[in-house]
C-alpha cells in the first residue's frame, strides 16, 4: 500500500502527497483522485508528467504544488544537459509552463521563482553540479514546508480548547503540503498534545476534498471525524456544535483578506454570526505582499464538468450552464488567528502581516 523510497521520505509519514526519489531521479506523487478507494502512487520521469498532474488534481493543495513544481524543475535541471543559453531556456519554459496550471495557490508561482533563482546562480556550473544543486533546492523547499506546519500547527493548537468540535473546509492537511499539513497541522497537534478533539469535514462541493482526502487522513491518524455536506455547517453552528474553525489558504492578499476553497467565506460568516473563531493556518509561502487585497487575488475558473458530474454520474442535463469559481475570498476581519510558522497574527484584532518582519 505504502512505496518504498531509497531514504526516509522528507515528508516525515509512510503515505504523501509528494516525494523524490534521487536515485533514479523519479517523482513520486499519490494520486488524490483515487482516494479514498484506492492508495495509488504515480511515478514521473518528466516535467510535463508533473504539468498534467497539477492541472488534473493528482495533486493539489497550494504547498504540495509549489513543491511538486520545484521537484519538476529538479528533474528538468537533471535532464537538461547544454551549456548555460540552453539551460535557463529549459528552466524558464518550463517554469512557465508549470505556473500557468493554476492561477490562485501563489505558492506555486513562489516556489517557481525560488528555483529560477537557484537556476541563474549555477548556470554556469557543469551540469551535475547544476542539478544537484537545485534538487537541493527543491529539497529545502519540502523541508522547510514540513517544518512549517509543524510550527504552525503548534501555535494554533495553543488556541484549540480541550474537547473541542473543529469545523475545517476543503483539504488542508498532510495531502496538501509537504507533510503534516496547515489546518490539519492546528488540529494533529492539539490530537498530540493530549486535547481531546474531534472534527466535522465538510464534503466541499464540487471536488470533495473533504469528504474523500480529510476524512480519509484523519482517520490514518486516529483523530476522530465525521463528514457533513457543506450545507449541514450552518445547522451545526446553530446548534451549538461547533467551538473552533481552522481552514488552510492558497493565497493571503497584503491586507490579511484570504483566497481559500469556494465554500470558506460561507463558513467564515457563520462563524462570525455564532460568535466561533474563524482561523487560519498557512506557510508565509502563502503570503502575497505584492497584491493588496482580496479582490485583486485570481479566482480559478474550473470545468463545468466537475459541477455537472459526480465521477460517471451526471447531475446536471446537457447543454445546461454551470458555474465553478473554485475560491472565494474571507476579509481579514472575519479572521481571529492567522497561524504561521513565524507567528500568529490576530488580523480580526487589526493586526497586520507585517508584524512577522519586524525587520522589513
Ligand atoms: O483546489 P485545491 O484542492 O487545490 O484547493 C485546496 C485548498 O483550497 C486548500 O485549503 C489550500 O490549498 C490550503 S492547503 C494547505
Amino acid at each position: 500500500m505504502f512505496p518504498t523510497l531509497s531514504r526516509e521520505p522528507l515528508s516525515q509519514s509512510p503515505w504523501f502527497a509528494v516525494e523524490y526519489e534521487p536515485r533514479d531521479h523519479s517523482l513520486w506523487l499519490l494520486d488524490q483522485r483515487a482516494l479514498p478507494t484506492e492508495v495509488a502512487y504515480l511515478t514521473l520521469r518528466r516535467p510535463d508528467e508533473a504539468v498534467a498532474a497539477i492541472r488534473d488534481m493528482a495533486v493539489r493543495g497550494a504547498p504540495a504544488i509549489g513543491i511538486t513544481a520545484a521537484y519538476a524543475l529538479a528533474q528538468q535541471a537533471y535532464l537538461e544537459r547544454g551549456a548555460a543559453p540552453a539551460f535557463m531556456l529549459a528552466m524558464g519554459t518550463a517554469g512557465r509552463v508549470l505556473n500557468a496550471t493554476r492561477p490562485t495557490a501563489v505558492n506555486l508561482a513562489w516556489a517557481i521563482a525560488r528555483m529560477a533563482r537557484k537556476a541563474a546562480d549555477v548556470a554556469h556550473a557543469p551540469a551535475d553540479e547544476r542539478a544537484a544543486a537545485l534538487l537541493a533546492e527543491a529539497e529545502a523547499i519540502h523541508r522547510e514546508d514540513v517544518a512549517a506546519c509543524r510550527e504552525m500547527g503548534r501555535l494554533g493548537a495553543e488556541d484549540v480548547p480541550d474537547g473541542a468540535c473543529i469545523l475545517t473546509h476543503c483539504n488542508a492537511g498532510a495531502l496538501a503540503t509537504g507533510g503534516y499539513g496547515t489546518a490539519l497541522g492546528v488540529i494533529r497537534a492539539a490530537h498530540e498534545a493530549g486535547k481531546r478533539v474531534r472534527v466535522l469535514a465538510d464534503e466541499t462541493r464540487p471536488y470533495l476534498q473533504g469528504a474523500r482526502l480529510t476524512s480519509w487522513e484523519l482517520h490514518q491518524d486516529g483523530i476522530p471525524v465525521e463528514v457533513i455536506t457543506d450545507s449541514t455547517a450552518a445547522h451545526c453552528f446553530q446548534r451549538g456544535e461547533i467551538d473552533f474553525v481552522v481552514v488552510g489558504a492558497d493565497r493571503v492578499a497584503k491586507n490579511g483578506d484570504v483566497a481559500n476553497k469556494i465554500g470558506t467565506y460561507g463558513v467564515a460568516v457563520l462563524a462570525d454570526v455564532h460568535g466561533v473563531p474563524f482561523t487560519v493556518a498557512a506557510p508565509v509561502s502563502t503570503l502575497d505582499f505584492a497584491t493588496p487585497s482580496g479582490d485583486l487575488i485570481p479566482l480559478e475558473e474550473r470545468s463545468r464538468r466537475e459541477v455537472a458530474q459526480v465521477g460517471a454520474q451526471v447531475l446536471v442535463a446537457d447543454g445546461i450552464a454551470c458555474r465553478h469559481v473554485g475560491f472565494d475570498v474571507t476579509p481579514a476581519r472575519l479572521v481571529k488567528a492567522l497561524y504561521t510558522e513565524r507567528g500568529v497574527v490576530r488580523l480580526a484584532a487589526g493586526e497586520a502581516l507585517g508584524s512577522l518582519f519586524p525587520a522589513r
